[in-house]
C-alpha cells in the first residue's frame, strides 16, 4: 500500500487582515530552507479577502491555499456567498466544508455539505469535509454513531482520494485546549477508515487522508499525528502564528519525531 502523504491545514476562521501576510511569508521562508523539509503538504485557509493576495506570495512554493466554505452553485443571486469557482479563480485549491461553526452558525446540515462537496469537486478543488460530535453526544456514548451518520450524509460516492479529505473535529475539543485520548481518536479514525469502504472506491477508501482537528498545538502535535489513521491536522488557533504552525508542521520532519 502506498504511503499516505499527510496534510497539515490551517483554518484561520474569521481572523486575519492584510498584515497577516507576514505570517505566511514567514512560513514560506522557513519551508524553503533545506533543513525544514516536512513530509507533509501544507495548506492555509485564510479569510476569503486574503486569498488572491496570498496566492501571489506563495506562487511557486509548496504551500496551498483554501477557502473555508462555498455556495453550492456556480453563480447567481446569493448575496454574500462565494462559489467554489470564485475561490479557484482567486487561487485556492481546496475548500473546507461542513465545519461545525458553519453547521452551528448557519444551520448547515449533512445534505448541504454533500452539495457543497460536489460543488468543490465541480470546480476542480479538494474538499475538506468536517465531521464531529458535540460534548453531549460524546457523554451519551453516541460519538461513533454521530460521526458515521455525518460521514455517510456528507460524502458523495464519487469522492476520490485526490479531491477529498475528511477532518474529524470533536466540537468540544475546538478552541478549548481539550483533546480526546489517543485511544478515542484511534477508534473514531479507525471507524471512518472502515466506513469509507462502503462509500467510495476501494483505492480512495484506503488512501483518503483523515485529519484530526481540535486544540492541536505544538505540545501535542507529534503525539496526535502518530496515531494510526491520523494523516494530518486541521489547526485553528495555532495556525494563526507562523511559529506555532511551523512547530506543528515539524511533527512531520522525520529526524524530529
Ligand atoms: P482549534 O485548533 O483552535 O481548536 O480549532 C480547530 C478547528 O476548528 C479547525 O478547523
Amino acid at each position: 500500500m502506498t504511503q499516505i502523504r499527510p496534510l497539515v491545514a490551517g483554518n484561520w476562521k474569521m481572523n486575519g487582515l492584510k498584515c497577516a501576510a507576514s505570517e505566511v511569508l514567514a512560513i514560506r521562508d522557513r519551508l524553503s530552507t533545506a533543513e525544514f523539509n516536512p513530509e507533509a503538504d501544507v495548506l492555509i485557509c485564510p479569510p476569503v479577502t486574503l486569498i488572491a493576495t496570498l496566492s501571489d506570495l506563495i506562487a511557486d512554493t509548496s504551500i496551498s491555499l483554501g477557502g473555508q466554505d462555498c455556495h453550492g452553485e456556480i453563480s447567481g443571486a446569493h448575496t454574500g456567498d462565494i462559489s467554489a469557482e470564485m475561490l479557484a479563480d482567486a487561487g485556492a485549491s481546496a475548500v473546507i466544508v461542513g465545519h461545525s461553526e458553519r453547521r452551528t452558525d448557519h444551520g448547515e446540515r449533512d445534505k448541504d455539505i454533500y452539495l457543497k462537496t460536489l460543488a468543490v469537486h465541480r470546480a476542480g478543488l479538494m474538499a475538506i469535509i468536517c465531521i464531529g460530535e458535540t460534548e453531549a453526544e460524546r457523554r451519551a456514548g453516541q460519538t461513533l454513531d454521530v460521526v458515521k451518520r455525518q460521514l455517510h450524509g456528507s460524502l458523495p460516492t464519487s469522492a476520490l482520494v485526490i479531491n477529498t479529505v475528511i477532518a474529524y473535529e470533536p466540537i468540544w475539543a475546538i478552541g478549548t485546549g481539550l483533546t480526546p485520548t489517543v485511544d478515542d481518536i484511534a477508534e473514531v479514525h479507525g471507524m471512518i477508515r472502515q466506513e469509507l469502504a462502503a462509500i467510495v472506491d476501494s483505492a480512495s477508501a484506503e488512501q483518503m487522508r483523515l485529519l484530526y482537528g481540535g486544540s492541536v498545538k505544538l505540545s501535542n502535535a507529534a503525539e496526535l499525528m502518530a496515531i494510526e489513521n491520523v494523516n494530518g491536522a486541521l489547526v485553528g488557533g495555532a495556525s494563526l502564528q507562523a511559529e506555532s504552525f511551523l512547530g506543528i508542521i515539524a511533527a512531520y520532519i522525520s529526524d524530529q519525531t
